[in-house]
C-alpha cells in the first residue's frame, strides 16, 4: 500500500431549489463509495460538499413560496442533508455556497484575477423584462423559433428545429416569468478572459486528470477557440455582490466551484488536524478530486482550472465524470412513477440495497447507467441475500451449537483462505480506479468460490456423523472467516452491514488491514439477520408513492410554474394548441373522502352536470377536514387520460395553486357558474 496519502473529494453541489432524486444520489453514493474505502485503508481522505444555494432560480422559487432565499436554502439544506445521511453518504461536511467563507474567498479570487488583469468589462445589451424589473436569462425568454416558426420555443435554441440563436432573433419574445414584452437594454458585465488559459487547458486536460472521453470532448472547444466568459449578474439577483460594483453580483456559476473550498475552509475551522494551504496551495503534492456528471463539464475542466491558475491556487488531480441515470431503460419519468426522489424510495427500501446496485453498474465511463428495477430486485437478493449472507447464516449455527461461538484453530481449505487473500490487490485496484462494478464481479465470484466449497462440503450432512464434529468446526469456522473477508471487501458500499457483522465477528475493526487475520479461537457474537430480501411489492409501493408525489407537485405549482423536479426552472413546454385541447370545466365537489393508506391523497367525486367523476388529489395537508370541500365548485381538468393509481383510477384532476403544505387552494370560480360549464 501507498504511505498514507492526503485526499481532498467532492460531489457535485446540489441546487438549493429542489429534491435529491436517484440521478443525483448515483454521483453522492459513487463518490461516497470511493472515499471510504480510501478511509479503510488508512488514508487521510476528506469528503466536502455543500448546496449551491445563488441564483435566479433559487430567487423566483423563493419568490413564488412567498418566503426568502434565506429560509428556502435552510429548508432544502435541512432535507438535502437528512436524505443524504440517510443514503449512508458521510460528507465531512455539508455547508453551503450562501457563506461567509465563500463570500471571501470568492472575492479573493476574482480580486486576483483582475489584479493579474484577467478580468474584462464590456457594455452587453440584454432583453430585459420592464413589468419585472430584471434582465432575463435566456430561458426565461420565450418567443417564435426565427428559422422554423415554431411557436413557444426559448431564448437560445429551438427543440422542434434545433437551431440555436441570440434572445434578439426570436420573433415575438416575451418573457416566461411575468409575460411582458421584454425590452433591450444596455448594462456593464464583468468577464473572465478565459483564452488566456487555452494553452494551460490543452496540457492539463491531456495529464492524465480527465477521462480520455471526456478530453477528447474538450479538446474540440479548445481547438475551436474559446470564448470569454460572463461572470456579472445584474439585481436583483440572490448571490454575491462584486466588490466593487454596487447593484453587480457574481453569477452562480462563480462562486459555486468556490463552494467546495468554503466547504472545506468552514471544515478546518473545527478540525485542527486540517490546514487550508496544505490542500488548497500551489504546489501542494495533496490530492484534490471532483466527482461530476457529464453535464457540467465545460464548467469543472475549463473554467475552474483556470480559475485556480489564475488566482494562484492548485489544480485538481483529477475531474471523475460519470454518466446520466436512466431507470427501467428510459429517461426518469414523472408519470411512469420513476422519477423517485430519494426520500421516497428511502419510505420503502433500505439505502444499501441501492448502494450495491449502483455499485454493480458504476465502471470508469461516462455513459448513462440505468436503474432496471427487475434487475435490481433480482440482483441485490441473489448476490447479497443469496451469496453473501447465506455464507455466515449457514455456518453461525454450527459453531454456537457445536462449539459455544468459539471458530476452531484448524483452516480447513487453505488454497480457498490464500485464493481470497489474493484478489486483494486486484480489488483494491478497481476501487481506486472508481471501477466499482469489477470490484462487485471479483468479490461475487469469490462469495461463489465460498458457497460451492461449503455445499461441497456440506456440514450439515457431516454432523449427524459421529466422529465429524471437529471437521464441521474447522468447516464452519473457515466459512464465518471467508464471509469476513467479503465484508471487509463490501465495506465501502455496504456500511451498515459491515457494522453489523462487525458486532457478530466481536472484532475492532473490519478496515482493509484485518484482511490478513484469520480469526482462530475467537468468540463470535450471537447471529442477527444481516439483510433481508427485497420484495417486489415495495418497489411497486415506490413507485407508485412517485405517481403520487407527482400529483402532489401538479397540485401544488401554479400553472406554467416550475415544479420541483424539473431542473429547469420552467416546466416542459407545450404550444398553445396542446393548451387550447385542456378541456377546463366547472365541476362541483359532490364528496370528499380520505383514501386509507394514502398520507398525501383525497379522493373527489364530481358532478359535471350529471356526469360522475372520481378523482384522487394530493390535497389532505390542506383540507384536513374534507366534508368541507363538499358542494364546492373547482376548475377541473376533463379530458385528461384516466390514470390508474394504487388506490384506484383517477378520472382526470382538479386545479389548485398555492406554496404547499397547509397553503394548497382548490381552484373555486365565481358562484354562479354551472356545474360542467366549459371555461377553456
Ligand atoms: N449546482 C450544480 C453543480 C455545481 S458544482 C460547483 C448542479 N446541480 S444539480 O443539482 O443539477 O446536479 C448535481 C449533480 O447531480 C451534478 O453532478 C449532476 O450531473 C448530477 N445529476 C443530476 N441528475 C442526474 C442524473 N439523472 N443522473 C446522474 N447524475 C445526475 O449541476
Ligand atoms: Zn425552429
Amino acid at each position: 500500500m501507498n504511505p498514507t496519502r492526503q485526499i481532498l473529494v467532492t460531489s457535485a453541489l446540489p441546487y438549493a431549489n429542489g429534491s435529491i432524486h436517484l440521478g443525483h444520489m448515483l454521483e453522492y453514493i459513487q463518490t461516497d463509495m470511493w472515499v471510504r474505502f480510501q478511509k479503510m485503508r488508512g488514508h487521510q481522505c476528506i469528503y466536502v460538499c455543500a448546496d449551491d444555494a445563488h441564483g435566479s432560480a433559487i430567487m423566483l422559487r423563493a419568490e413564488q413560496e412567498g418566503i426568502t432565499p434565506e429560509q428556502l436554502i435552510a429548508n432544502v439544506h435541512a432535507e438535502h442533508s437528512s436524505d443524504f445521511a440517510d443514503f449512508l453518504v458521510d460528507f465531512d461536511n455539508y455547508y453551503s455556497t450562501h457563506s461567509e467563507e465563500n463570500r471571501e474567498l470568492s472575492e479573493l479570487i476574482y480580486n486576483r484575477l483582475k489584479k493579474a488583469g484577467h478580468i474584462a468589462t464590456r457594455s452587453v445589451t440584454q432583453y430585459f423584462d420592464p413589468e419585472k424589473g430584471m434582465f432575463l436569462a435566456d430561458r426565461f425568454i420565450k418567443g417564435t423559433c426565427p428559422k422554423c416558426k415554431a411557436e413557444d420555443q426559448y431564448g437560445d435554441n429551438c427543440e422542434k428545429c434545433g437551431a440555436t440563436y441570440h434572445p434578439t432573433e426570436l420573433k415575438n419574445p416575451r418573457s416566461a416569468i411575468s409575460g411582458a414584452t421584454p425590452v433591450l437594454k444596455d448594462s456593464e458585465h464583468f468577464f473572465f478572459r478565459l483564452p488566456e488559459f487555452s494553452d494551460m487547458l490543452k496540457r492539463w486536460t491531456r495529464s492524465g486528470a480527465l477521462q480520455t472521453s471526456v478530453a477528447n470532448k474538450l479538446a474540440e472547444w479548445l481547438d475551436a477557440g474559446l470564448q470569454e466568459w460572463d461572470i456579472s449578474r445584474d439585481a436583483p439577483y440572490f448571490g454575491f455582490e462584486i466588490p466593487g460594483a454596487p447593484g453587480k453580483f457574481f453569477y452562480v456559476w462563480l462562486d459555486a466551484p468556490i463552494g467546495y473550498m468554503a466547504s472545506f475552509k468552514n471544515l478546518c475551522e473545527r478540525r485542527t488536524d486540517l490546514d487550508f494551504d496544505s490542500f488548497w496551495a500551489k504546489g501542494t503534492d495533496t490530492e484534490l478530486y471532483h466527482f461530476i456528471g457529464k453535464d457540467i463539464i465545460n464548467f469543472h475542466a475549463l473554467f475552474w482550472p483556470a480559475m485556480l491558475q489564475g488566482a494562484g491556487f492548485r489544480k485538481p488531480t483529477a475531474v471523475n465524470v460519470h454518466g446520466y441515470l436512466t431507470v427501467n431503460g428510459a429517461k426518469m419519468s414523472k408519470s411512469r412513477g420513476t422519477f423517485i426522489k430519494a426520500r421516497t424510495y428511502l419510505e420503502h427500501l433500505q439505502p444499501e440495497y441501492l448502494r450495491y446496485y449502483y455499485a454493480t453498474k458504476l465502471g470508469r465511463g461516462v455513459e448513462d447507467l440505468d436503474l432496471n428495477l427487475e434487475d435490481f430486485i433480482h440482483k441485490v437478493n441473489s448476490d447479497l441475500v443469496g451469496k453473501l449472507v447465506n455464507i455466515a447464516s449457514r455456518c453461525a449455527g454450527f459453531v454456537h451449537k457445536g462449539n459455544a461461538g468459539v471458530l476452531a484453530e484448524a483452516n480447513a481449505a487453505p488454497e480457498l483462505w490464500d485464493s481470497f487473500l489474493a484478489a486483494e490487490a486486484s480489488i483494491a485496484e478497481a476501487y481506486e480506479n472508481r471501477d466499482f462494478a469489477r470490484a462487485m464481479r471479483e468479490i461475487m465470484h469469490l462469495a461463489d468460490d465460498a458457497n460451492a466449497w461449503i455445499a461441497d462440503k456440506a456440514p450439515w450432512a457431516m454432523n449427524k456423523i459421529d466422529g465429524k464434529q471437529d471437521e464441521v468446526q474447522a468447516i464452519c469456522s473457515l466459512g464465518i472467516n471467508l464471509f469476513k473477508q467479503l465484508v471487509i471487501y463490501l465495506k465501502p458500499v455496504l456500511p451498515v452491514l459491515a457494522e453489523n457483522a462487525r458486532q457478530f465477528l466481536n472484532v475492532d475493526s473490519l478496515d482493509w488491514d484485518q484482511l490478513q487475520t484469520r480469526l482462530v479461537n475467537h468468540q463470535l457474537n450471537p447471529f442477527q439477520p444481516l439483510m433481508t430480501r427485497i420484495d417486489a411489492k415495495q418497489v411497486e409501493a415506490m413507485t407508485e408513492a412517485a405517481k403520487e408525489d407527482l400529483q402532489e407537485v401538479e397540485n401544488q405549482q401554479p400553472a406554467g410554474e416550475p415544479t420541483e423536479l424539473d431542473k429547469d426552472p420552467i416546466g416542459d413546454e407545450i404550444n398553445f394548441d396542446a393548451f387550447a385541447a385542456v378541456d377546463l370545466r366547472i365541476a362541483l365537489i359532490e364528496k370528499a373522502e380520505f383514501v386509507e393508506g394514502a398520507d398525501k391523497l383525497l379522493c373527489l367525486t364530481l358532478d359535471l352536470g350529471g356526469i360522475k367523476r372520481n378523482v384522487f388529489s394530493g390535497i389532505k395537508s390542506a383540507y384536513p377536514d374534507p366534508a368541507k370541500l363538499e358542494g364546492r365548485l373547482t376548475a377541473y381538468v376533463a379530458n385528461l387520460a384516466p390514470r390508474k393509481m394504487k388506490f384506484g383510477v383517477s378520472e382526470g384532476m382538479v386545479l389548485a395553486a398555492g406554496p404547499g403544505g397547509k397553503d394548497i387552494f382548490l381552484l373555486s370560480p365565481d358562484s354562479g357558474a354551472v356545474p360542467g360549464q366549459r371555461i377553456s
